[in-house]
């Protein structure tokens, strides 16, 4: 018999239908109830089991956690909870689940403790339901972008440059870290190496994109990407995805446009289809936040604070009017930042991003003309030469969710820029030529992808939305 999905089965009208379910079971009540998940929905379907008919040893074998196939008919449900449920004809068990260690109890267990077991984590309803999310949020990106004219491109996963200038890089090689091959000067020789230079993993598939913005009109990339940064926060990952576009011929107000609209629209497309998964987490986060005291109480709920963003205005702000506002606040005049805001060129903290959203303005902002010594070598130089046309942007909760630019695309500005930062010209030879042959003003942005699974679900550590976190001591998995 053809195996039926959970999720399909709870919106069909039983009538006399024999069906098939593989799952795994949740719990076995009173030697009659099998409820059973098999990953398609947050429901679980309940089986009914007439015990006489059963060999106690098979029903004794039904714990949570086994693996189990079950045939019978599709009824309307007698007790209350569900529509439908099974009632059984057979059992066939695929795995046994040791009931006493198995680690996923019928219980509410700690997130911390979920981490240590990220294998079983998406068995609960939680990391289930995040888990779904963060699948069609991927879905609803490729269809933006494909529905808008933009072509997907794979940018490299090893290179040779660092695209951010950060230089928090994980490096690629084949050497034998003992006794590496040593240049005359004493320095690792990397000529020697399997790429015959040094080569990491990509902070950013960003330079690649913009060379085929510039022959396909509008890309992106959506791929993993690398930082070493020791920042064990619970919004930084050593190994996170990033979403790219690219566009020709647009400046930075077509930008600020593009994320807007694209931010809302995924955000849309969750809320149309995910509405089970999305009511449950809602719940949950409601119900966490009545635990702590009144003040500390996110004003609204999960669904509600989704479609504030898709209702409202981005509020666009300058780097120098957010300053000044900063400047002038109570936490800053009070001391109460731990970096205080003095002058115009501060880079700002995740506790200004912080204030400007959730306390001042109340709505995702979007901070653009960044002054251009805290910002990397490739953003647009300004006319008053102090400050460049980057955008970042801000969402309550999260703080930088999208950070881009428009690009320099004038060769002797960024050929200047590189000098003044050590940035070998024969390193980003290719990246110049861009701007030699038909360079034309071109932008971008990143978001990464994680810290919006983060605001659509309601989770606060970004370990709990990426199925296998790496952070610093930590690639377990
Ligand atoms: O602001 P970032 O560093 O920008 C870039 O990499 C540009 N090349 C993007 C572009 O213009 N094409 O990173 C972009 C976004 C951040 O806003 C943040 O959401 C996320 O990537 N991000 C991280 N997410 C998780 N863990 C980390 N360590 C992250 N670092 C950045
Ligand atoms: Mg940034």
């Amino acid at each position: 018999m053809k195996t039926s999905s959970i999720s399909n089965l709870l919106n069909v009208q039983p009538a006399l239908q024999k069906i098939t379910i593989k799952g795994w079971v949740r719990t076995f009540r009173a030697n009659r109830f099998i409820a059973v998940n098999d990953g398609s929905t947050l429901q679980n379907i309940q089986c009914v089991v007439d015990f006489e008919s059963f060999d106690e040893a098979l029903l004794k074998r039904i714990t949570t956690g086994a693996a189990v196939e079950i045939s019978g008919e599709l009824v309307e449900s007698q007790g209350k909870g569900q529509a439908v449920e099974i009632k059984v004809d057979s059992i066939r068990i695929h795995g046994d689940s040791d009931p006493e260690s198995y680690p996923i109890q019928p219980k509410k267990h700690s997130f911390e403790f979920l981490r240590e077991q990220a294998h079983l984590r998406t068995r609960t309803n939680t990391f289930s339901a995040v888990m779904r999310l963060r699948s069609a949020l991927s879905f609803a990106v490729h269809k933006y972008f494909t529905e808008n004219g933009f072509y997907n491109m794979h940018t490299p996963i090893i290179t040779g440059s660092d695209a951010e200038g950060a230089g928090e890089m994980f490096r690629v090689t084949t050497l034998d870290l003992k006794t590496p091959p040593v240049s005359d000067e004493g320095n690792v020789d990397y000529s020697q190496d399997f790429f015959a230079k040094e080569t990491n993993l990509t902070v950013s598939g960003q330079l690649e994109a913009e060379t085929y913005a510039m022959s396909l009109g509008k890309v992106y990339t959506f791929g993993p990407t690398f930082r070493a940064e020791n920042s064990n926060t619970s919004r930084h990952l050593a190994e996170f995805w990033m979403i790219e576009p690219e566009v020709a011929f647009m400046d930075l107000d077509g930008n600020m446009d593009l994320a807007e609209d694209f931010m809302k629209s995924v955000i849309s497309y969750v809320i149309e289809h995910n509405k089970e998964d999305l009511e449950f987490l809602d719940q949950r986060l409601f119900n966490e936040e009545k635990q702590k005291p009144q003040n500390e109480r996110s004003p609204m709920r999960l669904i509600e604070k989704l479609r504030f963003v898709t209702d409202n205005n981005f509020k666009r702000v300058s780097y120098t009017e957010a300053i000044d506002i900063l400047r002038n606040s109570k936490p800053n005049k009070k001391k109460k930042f731990n970096y205080i805001i003095n002058e115009w060129g501060a880079d700002l903290q995740s506790e200004h991003e912080r204030f400007l959203v959730e306390k001042h303005f109340k709505c995702p902002v979007i901070l653009f003309d960044y002054p251009a010594n805290i910002k990397a070598f490739y953003m647009r130089l300004n006319e008053d030469e102090k400050t460049v046309r980057a955008m970042d942007i801000l969402f309550p909760g999260i703080g930088e969710i999208v950070g881009g630019s428009q690009r320099e695309e004038r060769l002797e500005v960024l050929k200047e820029k590189m000098a003044a930062l050590d940035i070998p010209e024969e390193e980003l030879w290719w990246y110049l030529d861009l701007r030699k042959f038909g360079t034309a003003v071109h932008s971008g942005f990143g978001l990464g992808f994680e810290r919006l699974v983060m605001f659509v679900t309601g989770m606060t550590n970004i370990r709990d939305v990426i199925p296998y976190p790496r952070t610093p001591q930590n690639a377990e998995f």
